[in-house]
């Protein structure tokens, strides 16, 4: 087993994981010194592409900005969320997998449940494929946003979900927009890791979309907390720069390059 992932494992009960997701080099450099995963979300449709759906994101995007997180990864858990249609049967399922995994050299890949495709989980698995699953709220297959587990038989049945998933060898669940109870009941049942989101600390880990917790996407529901406000930094760099430019502050003499000595 990927010693990555043995790790992942070990924090079971013990510390929490932390996750974020990341969608290139840059961000994921920064990243890595903190996080245990980093994700290479479907969300980059909304965050990135302005989709408003993550339906329409390929394995082409998915790939590419794979490539790019990579390079800025060296200790992380690396996992690639599988774009909508591409693990829509096994045998899709598996090329898709290799693909991902061979072109990136990623550690894991991650696949929304339907509440039965986990054969595909267990195929992947048994050709060497870490596989994170993901329960409750999965926007590659529910149309509406709910909170997921709000009766007895809603929570019973993720929690019936989560075990499969467990069955069929994936080595974490992603947890997103659960009740407190079923959260804490499925993280208290299941012996592989719960990473929360919007899912209450009674999950093993949590996970947010970096761009929601630096204050960046413009989406902040109840679950975020947003530890910046980046969208205001960038302005006000922005304007300070487009100042100095029409003023002729911006490059002073000290930015200009003079002869073979710069740098
Ligand atoms: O695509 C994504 O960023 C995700 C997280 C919200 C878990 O799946």
């Amino acid at each position: 087993m990927n010693s990555k992932i043995k790790k992942i494992l070990l924090k079971k009960n013990k510390s929490k994981i932390v996750s974020l997701t990341a969608y290139s080099k840059s961000f994921a450099k920064i990243l890595d010194k903190y996080c245990d995963i980093i994700l290479v979300g479907d969300s980059m449709a909304n965050v990135l592409y302005g989709h408003k759906n993550t339906h329409k994101l390929n394995m082409k995007n998915i790939i590419q900005h794979t490539l790019s997180v990579k390079m800025g990864v060296k200790k992380s858990l690396l996992v690639v969320d599988m774009p909508k249609g591409s693990y829509s049967n096994s045998k899709k399922a598996l090329k898709n997998a290799k693909l991902i995994i061979n072109q990136t050299k990623a550690d894991a890949v991650k696949l929304e449940s339907n509440n039965s495709n986990f054969k595909i989980i267990e195929l992947l698995v048994k050709k060497n494929i870490p596989v994170m699953g993901h329960i409750g709220y999965t926007p590659q297959f529910k149309k509406k946003f709910k909170i997921e587990g709000l009766s007895e038989k809603e929570t019973y049945s993720l929690l019936k979900e989560a075990e499969s998933i467990e069955k069929a060898g994936a080595f974490s669940i992603v947890l997103e927009c659960l009740t407190t109870h079923a959260a804490r009941l499925i993280s208290s049942k299941i012996s592989i890791p719960t990473i929360g989101i919007g899912s209450s600390s009674y999950c093993d880990g949590q996970i947010l979309v970096t761009d929601d917790m630096i204050g960046l996407s413009g989406f902040y529901p109840k679950f975020i907390k947003k530890y910046a406000n980046l969208e205001r930094i960038i302005e006000k760099a922005t304007k300070k720069y487009t100042r100095d430019v029409k003023l002729v502050k911006f490059p002073s003499k000290k930015n200009f390059l003079n002869g073979p000595r710069f740098r």
